[in-house]
């Protein structure tokens, strides 16, 4: 059985009781953040958190973000506080930030994927912040998906891969941003980028100077035993995705030859992008990067209800937001990336 919560139109703080003591007592409520849902359970409750694993198929290795709702709670979930942790918080939380710090004794390994440190995020949503404050844990939550599927930016996609499975789900509406947050780990110095995301790096680097990006960023074949997330298939819709790269001009050229390529191979063909360049399905994915970031896993999902064979995305110049579009793209497409 699962309670769906409807709180598009503001906050009811009778019915968030409801869904923070199911987060009491163990169980599993998905909830909206300003970049996707996450499928929240109780982070210090290591049952609690193998639940979230199973529901997902996510392997053990992967860690979990946690959620607070004030920054006291960083220093029971982290053994120590670097400065630079205390700077970006003061400038970008609540916001789509994680900071990946050495973890504290009271963090168990389930929710860390094993590993010693704990990634701590603060979101940018009332609804997410008073569930965690209502519920007095903090809220251990990756995105509410099949493990390798793309994330859910509304309650319907958090519903058609976990109704039935969950406890519950508040929806608050589309998220605002619609890609995950940026990941950060200040364990090591300089900073490593570990997963690009809603919060620009050059936004990061003004506040604490140069940050090295992890090379898995960028799809290179890496050690992955520091942020095991990087190895496994993601964003994926069943279809086939194939990115196009290069200038605008080049790009919309090179997809109309790649549509008319398959079809005549009696392939049905998405097109997410700018203009349809004669695909048999189209999902227009925005104007401005804010608005393709939106946009990006409702198209992926859409084509897959649509029933396509291939989707060929069109790519956008790794600016901003651009940077977390594109390993998103990439990801999706298992690295299967055309240069025009
Ligand atoms: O925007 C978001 O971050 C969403 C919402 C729900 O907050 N959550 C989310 O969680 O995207 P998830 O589990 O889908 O992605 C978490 C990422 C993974 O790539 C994971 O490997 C990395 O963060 N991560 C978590 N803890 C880590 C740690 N201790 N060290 C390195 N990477 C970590
Ligand atoms: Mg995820």
């Amino acid at each position: 059985m699962t309670i769906i919560i409807n709180m598009r139109d503001g906050i009811d703080e009778r019915k968030l009781r409801i869904a923070a003591r199911l987060i009491r007592e163990g169980k599993l409520v998905a909830f909206p953040t300003e970049t996707v849902y996450g499928l929240g359970a109780d982070a210090l409750n290591e049952s609690a958190v193998r639940r979230i694993f199973e529901a997902k198929g996510r392997p053990a290795d992967n860690p979990l973000i946690v959620h607070i709702s004030s920054f006291s709670q960083v220093h029971e979930l982290a053994r120590e506080v670097p400065e630079e942790a205390k700077m970006l918080a003061r400038e970008f939380w609540p916001g789509p930030l994680a900071i990946v710090l050495p973890k504290s004794e009271i963090v168990p390994k389930v929710t860390t994927g094993g590993l010693d440190t704990v990634a701590i995020r603060m979101p940018a949503n009332k609804i997410a912040l008073k569930l965690i404050e209502l519920s007095g844990r903090p809220i251990a939550a990756p995105s509410a998906n099949i493990s390798g599927k793309p994330s859910p930016t509304s309650a319907e996609h958090v519903a058609e891969d976990f109704y039935g499975k969950i406890e519950c789900i508040v929806d608050g509406g589309e998220t605002k941003i619609g890609v995950e947050s940026t990941v950060i780990d200040l364990t090591e110095w300089p900073p490593v980028l570990l997963r690009p995301g809603g919060l620009p790096l050059e936004e990061i680097e003004r506040v604490i100077g140069e940050v090295r990006v992890h090379p898995a960023v960028y799809g290179k074949k890496v050690d992955v035993a520091k942020a095991p997330g990087m190895k496994y298939r993601h964003y994926a819709p069943n279809a086939e995705v194939i990115v196009v790269e290069g200038s605008r001009e080049k790009v919309g050229a090179k997809i109309r030859e790649l549509v008319e390529e398959f079809k005549s191979k009696g392939l049905k063909v998405g097109v997410i992008g700018s203009a349809d360049y004669g695909a048999d399905e189209f999902f227009f994915l925005g104007r401005s990067v804010e608005e393709v970031a939106r946009n990006l896993f409702k198209a992926l999902r859409y084509m897959d209800r649509a029933g396509v064979d291939i989707v060929i995305a069109e790519g956008v110049e790794e600016k901003g937001l651009g940077l977390a579009v594109m390993n998103r793209l990439r990801k999706a497409s298992g690295y299967r990336i055309v240069k025009a």
